[in-house]
């Protein structure tokens, strides 16, 4: 097996603008770490009392905050010393976990809640380094280590992580979070949308010790430009990083390179081998991938494949592919609550498989990373979306920031997931000047990241010249992304179920097309005819008449309906059906099977 380290100069071009991005650590699913997940007190705020005094400036920007600051984890020095606050004695919650659906009080609590975690920490080696890592805190986190601000995280499904080598203690450690989930207008996503705003630290809390000379990131995959050929870069975080040697090894096919790094850190590779077996849905193929530099070492289990369009085609390792998909909210079909475990993750892919799909969409936000991980194993297909939905503050510097962070945060974490092959800028964003600049630039920013996969947007449906018997897509945007995707709810929103056979597709652009959205309530077990809304027969006819009138899509190359289970949403309020649910789930709250689970199932079982 003949081997070259071919350098290309379109990867190493790509690479060295990656290594130029200020990127946080990444890749540490396969780190070992000590978990701080468990039981943390914490104290509800909603005036944020422990951030501000009473003249509402921040105790952070005062010379000496007092003991008001919630952050210092005050106590009283003597028996007549004031302290208006006690972690200690403060009622506990679950980490990781959204409150809501922990404590009934905290149900429709939308503000700030401080927590607090107590630990002692043994350093294992002189000069490691330590770094407290988050995978999600929903909204936005402000953190504190033995009373030192670390710094604030804004967004909340994408991890981040601060280095506190110098501030930890051997005993009596106090890590503090003040989290707040308040909807804002300048937020991302804003204030409407149609899920539960669950709050808290979302999923798991943990440290990570690591060499004084460390790998911050990699990303290894099929160059897309040369499917024989699997290229990559390897960043290095430390003192010494220019010059260094790393290794890169993948034993099943006898791979083991050693690389230079650049003045930055970061060494860019790229090696050809004749036999690399590809990652695909029919066989999802991981190989073990060994990064070796200096003292540290890291392990992960890497798909590789090819995705890309061709016409109106999707290919999979240069094979035409049709998406039999699902769309999914981040729900645990066990606690309701936000799902994070990977027994979540195998109970809703599980479900979308029994469905008989090949593909999901993760909606509207990045989901743990159980989710990608399980996909990679399974042979699932992944859409990942950024939470830009509906009316985002596109005029607002700010907003742009924030929802590139997050596109860049959910890149960063997920790049190296071979089940992942399209990044989602937006979910029926109204289309305009602005809105049309802010997701451009967000795609221009996406393929600068990651040049191996597709982007695409769940974006609006139109009357063709008018003609509301001819839809199509006349959004702009259309012409930036890689695949056409579109939300249609003709028989729902729109008329009735009968009105699919009096519409025509009319889609001019010469690229794959996926219906990312389409569906209807139903309540388990209310029957009826096909006529009564929120019958169960109701949404079957939906689904038989849907299915029908897409067929008419020349270029229809993957469908997710909407959606796999019923889900929270306060905009759902319909007593005796909805009570809080959205009802298009095909499954219900319970896990019942609803009749057009069993349509659908029947037509991705014909589906080639
Ligand atoms: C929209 C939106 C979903 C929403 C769904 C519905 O298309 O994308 O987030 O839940 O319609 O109205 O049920």
């Amino acid at each position: 097996m003949k081997k070259y380290i071919v350098v290309t100069l379109f990867f190493h071009l790509v690479f060295s603008q990656l290594s130029a991005q200020e990127v946080g650590l990444n890749n540490l699913y396969n780190r070992p770490a000590t978990s701080l997940n468990g039981i943390w007190n914490y104290i509800v705020d909603p005036y944020e009392n422990g951030f501000y005094n009473y003249r509402y400036e921040p105790f952070e920007d005062m010379k000496i905050s007092g003991k008001g600051a919630y952050f210092t984890n005050a106590k009283p020095t003597d028996k007549s010393d004031l302290v208006e606050y006690d972690f200690d004695k403060s009622d506990t919650i679950r980490v990781p976990g959204d409150w809501n659906t922990q404590k009934e009080k905290l149900f429709y609590y939308e503000g700030t809640i401080w927590y607090k975690k107590s630990f002692d920490y043994h350093v294992t080696r002189p000069l490691n380094r330590v770094f407290v890592c988050f995978d999600a805190v929903y909204y936005e986190a402000d953190v504190y280590l033995n009373g030192k601000k670390l710094g604030k995280h804004t967004g909340g499904f994408t991890p981040f992580n601060f280095e506190v080598t110098n501030l930890l203690n051997e005993k009596d450690n106090f890590l503090i979070v003040k989290v707040d989930n308040k909807r804002k207008r300048e937020g991302v996503p804003t204030l409407n949308a149609d899920w539960w705003n669950y709050g808290g630290i979302t999923r798991d809390v943990s440290l990570v010790e690591l060499p004084e000379t460390l790998i911050q990131d990699y990303f290894i995959q099929l160059d897309p430009l040369n499917n024989t050929r699997i290229s990559g870069y390897v960043k290095l975080n430390g003192t010494t990083v220019n010059q260094q040697k790393v290794r890169v090894k993948i034993p099943e096919l006898n791979i083991d390179e050693e690389i230079l790094t650049d003045n930055d850190g970061t060494a860019s590779f790229a090696m050809n081998h004749e036999k690399i077996v590809y990652w695909s849905t029919e066989n999802p193929h991981l190989y073990e991938v060994r990064i070796q530099a200096k003292e540290d070492e890291i392990v992960d289990q890497i798909g590789f494949r090819s995705i890309k369009t061709l016409g109106t085609k999707i290919l999979l390792n240069d094979q035409p592919i049709f998406l039999k998909g699902i769309s999914i909210h981040e729900e645990s079909p066990f606690t309701g609550g936000r799902a994070h475990t990977m027994d979540d993750a195998k109970q809703l892919l599980g479900w979308a498989r029994e469905l008989g799909c090949n593909y999901v969409r993760l909606a509207h936000y990045p989901h743990n990373e159980n989710m990608v991980r399980l996909a990679d194993q399974m042979g699932i297909l992944v859409w990942e979306e950024n939470p830009v939905y509906w009316t985002i503050q596109w005029e607002n510097a700010e907003t742009y920031q924030n929802a590139e962070n997050q596109l860049k945060e959910l890149i960063g974490r997920d790049k190296n997931r071979a089940s992942v092959i399209i990044w989602s800028m937006a979910n029926e964003t109204p289309s305009g000047e602005a809105r049309n600049k802010f997701l451009t630039r967000l795609a221009e920013t996406t393929r600068s990241l990651d040049p191996t996969r597709l982007i695409s947007a769940a974006m609006e449906q139109s009357n063709f010249e008018g003609n509301p018997a001819i839809r199509t897509i006349s959004d702009p945007f259309a012409e930036v992304v890689d695949i056409l995707s579109f939300n249609e709810y003709i028989g729902w929103y729109e008329g009735l179920p009968e009105k699919c056979s009096e519409i025509h597709w009319k889609i001019d652009q010469n690229k794959p097309v996926i219906i990312s959205e389409f569906g209807a309530d139903a309540k388990f077990g209310f029957r009826g005819d096909s006529l009564s809304r929120w019958t169960e027969e109701y949404q079957e006819y939906l689904y038989v008449e849907t299915l029908k009138m897409i067929s008419g899509i020349s270029q229809l190359q993957g469908i997710s309906p909407w959606i796999l289970v019923d889900f929270r949403s306060p905009r759902r309020v319909l007593p005796g059906i909805q009570d809080g649910y959205n009802r298009k789930g095909l499954i219900s709250s319970e896990g019942n099977r609803k009749k057009a689970f069993y349509v659908l199932q029947h037509y991705y079982k014909d589906k080639k």
